[in-house]
């Protein structure tokens, strides 16, 4: 049922006759208004925007959030202008609303599609309680690059973990049914490639092959389409010459006649009249032409559509077939999202923001994201009852809004929890708490109050350094080519270790950062991302072993950036490394001869290996994995291969593991990666306790895309892997068997 209890448009068939009805009434100028986004973020109804919606130029807004202003202009189109279209509202709604989750490499840290769609499901509410029907997530971008600012809204490296997770924020954003009050309409972005930006700056260039493209980048796309996302945006990048704002290829080939796709697409803020700044075309005129005629039904935040499209229909360039299918590509999701059964928004019906449910969603989500990296001696947990104090340092122990990362316009710091504060409640008066913000933000330099600090440290019984990033310093065009701990914070690290104490670190980033020059200087490292409002408590809860940590990493750490791009699922190459065949700069002879001989693919001052790799996350159980099996040595097109293995917790307290299944295929018509992720499960053992994991493998999850760049199914041996990360030791092989 709707909000004002029409039933839904269910009826497929029905649907597109509705569509086509309003198609056959609509002017050229109406077409051309559905087709067209404008910001709208002043608080209240501007001269221009209404009469703008009053004579049907305009389908969509972004960026109005008072639900008063939202609800008076859903009133005008629908009241006042002549056929009373409803308007799509925008806004990015990114990793939570009010009440901030994890950025959402964080939330892919946790593995857990179930708490995704659930994260998506609230910030889906908190957003509708404020008129907005379309956010502008999940981002799918396979990202490889950690100096990419945008890693941080990225679900990671790999194309079946995000598929998975992107799927399921999708699920989450848009519910059961669309036309519900508290679902809102999702958009896949960018469309397509933008994480491979070159030297990972925001907007660069990418090239991507195209089997590459197909095999990795779009995975996560395809995978959203068919969990049914209404939307997709188009990227701001140049795909291989060809701006994605204008590019036919992915729009018309790949989207609309291989996927089906029977939602919309929309362009990234302005960037049909950027393919003019791209050199693609030199005028606005021409950017609208290509836009449409490549696919992009919906111009963000530009005018090229609504000053051009008229005339390009005019001159014959563009048929109004064409246009229809744009329009019609927009109404099919208005009505879908029940827009027309009740455009309005009726705040008294929400939970108020910040509300008991989301808290405390966002605190199990921030617990299930962080990842122990190092856990020396077993430092951590804390144990209350055997020391009495302990210093809290570092510039992001306090800082409720650079917890909350990037993307937050609407997140609300007044709900923040910090880790200080969340320390000091979860202690009590069984600890002396001493804190020092040691720097004024992660950048500060002045090493100037570190004697203070140093004393600080030097009378506790251990110390807690919150280090990392400021928000900023991650998100759209926040790229670093050094991501390394910014400022003196190294420094005073290496200052802090001087007093003997036990060190234990928190990071807080947008981002993997290269840790090496820290990482032997503490003994534990918990990596927290940016958290989310209630990132504080998480911390502290794990801290002191209220819980274990469970994340696992979707990105791979670099040991130094000139490692990047760097992922686990690479190509064996010819001669591909291992620990015996790398030789290290400081052991060459001077004046050694030149010799390629024995020589594999490493570099001579960092070997071939991160820091730490994907899927790697540590935990206070300890598991052990043994007796892998599979269901058959052979399997065929359409069955599906069992996977077995047994899981150990020896350790002493229970905790919840993050199992993963990885396969090599050894033999291809074009080459395989080393490892793919095909299966993961998050499981709870209790100590002592053994169980046994069963994976599912269809012969339908080898598919690749070979020579001709079409999805198939070879044949050959296959490796599996089951483990507690991509460097899972267990090992076992199976063949695929074609019956074709
Ligand atoms: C530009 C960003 O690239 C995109 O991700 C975002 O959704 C839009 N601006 C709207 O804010």
């Amino acid at each position: 049922m709707t909000a004002s209890g029409a039933q839904p448009v269910a009826d497929s068939a029905r649907l597109e006759e509705r569509v086509a009805e309003l198609l056959s009434t609509m002017t050229l100028t109406e077409k051309i208004g559905q087709m067209s986004q404008v910001n709208a973020a002043e608080n209240y109804v501007t001269d221009w925007l209404r009469a703008d919606i009053q004579s049907g130029r305009i389908g969509a807004i972004l960026n109005q959030v008072d639900v008063d202003v939202v609800n008076e202009i859903q009133r005008i189109a629908v009241e006042e202008s002549r056929l009373g279209i409803p308007l799509l509202i925008g806004r990015d709604v990114i990793h939570g609303f009010k009440t901030v989750l994890p950025i959402p490499l964080g939330q892919a840290a946790s593995w857990n599609p179930e708490l995704v769609r659930a994260g998506a499901a609230v910030a889906a509410r908190e957003a509708a309680a404020c008129g907005i029907n379309w956010t502008f997530a999940p981002m799918l971008d396979i990202s490889r690059d950690p100096r990419w600012g945008r890693i941080a809204e990225s679900l990671g490296e790999d194309p079946f973990l995000s598929s998975c997770l992107g799927a399921a924020m999708v699920r989450g954003f848009q519910g059961v049914s669309l036309d519900q009050p508290d679902t809102i309409a999702a958009c896949g972005k960018h469309f397509a490639g933008y994480g491979a930006a070159e030297s990972g700056r925001d907007y660069a260039t990418t090239n991507i092959p195209e089997n590459e493209l197909r095999n990795n980048y779009l995975v996560p796309f395809h995978s959203a389409v068919n969990a049914g996302v209404t939307s997709l945006m188009t990227s701001f990048s140049d795909l291989d010459g060809i701006p994605a704002s204008a590019n036919e290829f992915l729009l018309r080939r790949i989207l609309r006649c291989e996927w089906q796709f029977d939602g919309f697409v929309v362009s990234d803020w302005d960037s049909v009249r950027q393919l003019q700044i791209h050199g693609l075309t030199d005028n606005d005129k021409e950017s609208a032409y290509q836009a449409v005629n490549a696919g992009v039904d919906m111009e963000m935040a530009g005018d090229s559509y609504r000053n051009y499209i008229e005339s390009l229909v005019e001159q014959g360039r563009l048929s109004i077939d064409l246009i229809d299918m744009a329009v019609g590509n927009i109404l099919r999701i208005k009505f879908r999202l029940g827009l027309f059964d009740n455009p309005y928004t009726d705040a008294s019906m929400f939970p108020p923001p910040g509300d008991p449910e989301a808290l405390a969603l966002a605190r199990e989500f921030s617990l299930q994201s962080v990842v122990l990296l190092k856990n020396d001696n077993r430092v951590l947990p804390l144990q209350i009852e055997k020391i009495n104090s302990l210093a809290v340092i570092g510039p992001l122990a306090n800082a409720p809004y650079e917890q909350l990362g990037t993307w937050i316009f609407d997140g609300d710091e007044s709900f923040s929890i910090t880790g200080v504060d969340a320390i000091r409640e979860l202690a009590g008066d069984r600890l002396n708490i001493e804190y020092h913000q040691a720097l004024e933000t992660s950048r500060s330099k002045s090493t100037e109050s570190f004697d203070e600090v140093i004393d600080v440290v030097e009378r506790c019984d251990a110390s807690v350094l919150f280090l990392g990033e400021e928000s900023i310093l991650s998100g759209e065009a926040h790229c670093r080519a050094d991501i390394d701990l910014p400022g003196a914070q190294a420094d005073l690290v290496a200052r802090l270790r001087r007093t003997g104490k036990p060190l234990i670190a928190v990071v807080l980033a947008g981002r993997p950062l290269t840790l090496t020059n820290i990482v032997d200087q503490v003994d534990a490292l918990l990596m927290a991302w940016h958290p989310g409002t209630m990132g504080g408590p998480a911390i502290a809860d794990l801290l002191f072993g209220v819980h274990s940590p469970s994340g696992k990493l979707p990105a791979s750490f670099p040991r130094h950036v000139g490692q990047i791009p760097i992922h686990y699922n690479q190509k064996n190459t010819g001669k591909p490394p291992s620990h015996q065949s790398i030789v290290h700069i400081d052991d060459i002879d001077a004046e050694a001869p030149q010799t390629s001989l024995g020589m594999t693919a490493f570099h001579l001052d960092t070997g071939y290996k991160p820091l730490w790799p994907f899927g790697y996350g540590l935990s206070y159980a300890h598991f052990r994995y043994s007796n892998l099996r599979c269901s058959a040595k052979e399997i065929h097109d359409g069955e599906v291969l069992e996977v077995f293995a047994d899981l150990t917790n020896d350790g002493e307290v229970p905790a919840d593991e993050v199992a993963q299944l990885y396969v090599r295929d050894l033999v291809g018509s074009v080459t395989r990666p080393v490892r793919e992720l095909k299966n993961f499960k998050r499981v709870t053992v209790q100590p002592g306790e053994t169980i046994t994991l069963r994976f599912e493998l269809p012969a339908n999850a080898l598919a690749f895309y070979g020579r001709n760049q079409e999805l198939q199914i070879e044949p050959g041996e296959f490796h599996v892997w089951v483990g507690g990360s991509s460097e899972a030791e267990l090992q076992s092989s199976f063949r695929l068997v074609s019956d074709s």
